[in-house]
Parts: C-alpha cells; structure tokens; sequence
C-alpha cells in the first residue's frame, strides 16, 4: 500500500452502481415510512404521555417531597424510605444524581397524581417493564394521574445519560393491595 495520489484527478466523480442507488432508495424511502409512523403513532399509539408540566424550583420540589416522606413513610428498604401515601393524593419522585428518591408504594386500582422533577440535570424516567418514559428536567416538573392496575414491584432507570453513576440511577415503584 502506498500513499501515492490518485491516479484520475476527478477520483470521486464515478456513476453510482445500480444495486447501490436501489438501496439508498429503500433505505431513504424506509426513512420517510418511519418519520411519518411517528407523527401517526404520536396520536393513535395508546401513547403514555404526560401533558402537564409546570415550573418549579428544585428547593420548593424537594419540600414537597420530604412533606411526603416526613408523613408517609413506613418503613426502609436499602437506606431509601418507602412512603405509603393515601390514595387520591399528590405524590413526589425526585431525580437526582444519582437516585430515584424515594421507593413510592402505591395502591392497585387507585389514582394518584405522580409529579416528578430533577434536583439537578436532566434525567430519563423509564419505568419497567411496562415501558413509560419521560424526560426530567430541573425547573420543570411532570405531572401524571395514574391508576396502577397490575400488582408488583417496578423499576425505574434512567435512560438519559447523566455521567459517571447513569447506570447506578435504579429506583423502584411498588403496586400493592
Ligand atoms: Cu440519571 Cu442517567
């Protein structure tokens, strides 16, 4: 191998083969299925989307939550506190770095409305293995009405690269009786 030029000047000015303009045409094309999938998908997928999002401070968030925490907890799993809160309630989850805070422990079949917020960065909740997922922002928190309708223990990750402890970002959701 060597490091001598070219030997046309014009080198890159070649007609395309054939087999690959087809393929750049499937794949194009593919492209623009996919792209308008999404916009469908956005309004007749069954989608879990939040619609509510309000500003607010990371200190006002954090004494909401610790509100919570300081009269609901019933017990600890692991140095994180596990609230109880009464069905109907508002109840807090924060995101930080690098924790899902605290372990909410909901009751089956009753609503609740779920705000979330981030302490610090942007984070990604993704609760598993029923697959809703949402952004985190600090400033910002979403609001969800949920009715969790199946029993179990659920997992949160974080699906938002936020630094060295993204993969450590675990939390939990238990659905009970
Ligand atoms: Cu928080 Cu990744």
């Amino acid at each position: 191998m060597s490091l001598s030029p070219p030997t046309e000047r014009i080198w890159w000015k070649e007609k395309i083969p054939t087999t690959e303009l087809i393929w750049i045409t499937i794949a194009f094309l593919w492209g623009l299925v996919m792209f308008f999938m999404m916009i469908y998908w956005h309004g007749a997928g069954e989608q879990n989307l939040s619609n509510e999002a309000y500003r607010i401070s990371p200190a006002n968030f954090t004494a909401k939550t610790q509100a919570m925490v300081d009269q609901y907890t019933v017990r600890e799993e692991s140095g994180y506190p596990v609230v109880h809160p009464p069905p109907g309630s508002d109840v807090y989850l924060i995101a930080r770095l690098w924790q899902w805070w605290p372990i909410l422990e909901l009751e089956k079949d009753e609503s609740y409305r779920l705000h979330i917020s981030a302490l610090d960065w942007q984070h990604g909740f993704s609760l598993q293995p029923v697959n809703i997922n949402l952004q985190i922002h600090p400033g910002y928190e979403m609001v969800l009405t949920v009715t969790p309708d199946q029993l179990g223990d659920y997992g949160i990750v974080c699906n938002e690269f936020c630094g060295i402890g993204h993969h450590t970002m675990l939390g939990k959701m238990l659905v009970v009786e």
